[in-house]
């Protein structure tokens, strides 16, 4: 029995997929090497600092740590001017009519996701209001597949892992959500979502 909803945010929520892939794609550029959509892909669900060392070891590169925190703040910077003109037509098929039917039956309802830009984003969609509690990157310090983003949010709704359910579609948010007790649905493809106790194709199904 679902008591709490947690919902990871890129790729469930809203497809911020293609920005993140766009200022990547743009700092690699700088640096001198390609960065196709099939490499973005090993980005999804992982921290800032995480796609950034994934990024440059396609690239073969290697930077000092300082020149790393430029980088990233320099591809953020990319990223938001992107979303500052997210609005509510971007909200991926379904999710308004899921969390209202949610709050309807008196599910709780949560983020939890490694995005530091979380609580811009659900502003520009409208749809902050929605989320009884809002965990995100700024506010964990271990990324996905790491546990504790979703069991802040179970804690912070006041109920057990049991009774939460965690909606992903990154493969590390899926491991994340099992990891911490949490039935999951998958968002995207089984064969991918393969650790999902239910993989659909976007929240519409539900
Ligand atoms: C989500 C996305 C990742 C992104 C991460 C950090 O997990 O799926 O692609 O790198 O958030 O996002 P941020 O907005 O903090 O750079
Ligand atoms: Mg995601």
């Amino acid at each position: 029995h679902m008591k709490g909803a947690i919902f990871d945010l890129d790729g469930v929520i809203v497809d911020t997929a293609k920005y993140h892939y766009l200022a990547w794609r743009s700092l690699a550029g700088e640096l001198g090497f390609p960065f196709t959509e099939q490499d973005n892909e090993r980005l999804k669900g992982v921290s800032r600092m995480r796609s950034l060392d994934i990024l440059l070891e396609i690239g073969g590169l290697e930077y000092s740590e300082a020149e790393k925190l430029a980088m990233a703040e320099k591809k953020n910077h990319l990223y938001v001017e992107y979303i500052s003109g997210l609005d509510e037509s971007e909200l991926l098929p379904g999710v308004r009519a899921y969390l209202n039917a949610l709050r309807a039956r008196g599910v709780a309802i949560a983020l939890g996701s490694a995005s530091k830009n979380a609580e811009f984003i659900l502003e520009k969609l409208n749809i902050a209001g929605l989320f009884d509690v809002v965990i995100d990157g700024n506010k964990v310090a271990r990324a996905k597949p790491d546990p504790e983003v979703f069991q802040s949010a179970c804690r912070e709704l006041g109920l057990e892992p049991q009774d939460c359910v965690v909606f992903e579609d990154a493969e590390a948010g899926v491991a994340a959500g099992k990891a911490a007790g949490m039935q999951v649905v998958g968002i995207g493809k089984p064969e991918v979502l393969k650790a999902a106790d239910l993989v659909i194709s976007g929240l519409h199904e539900l």
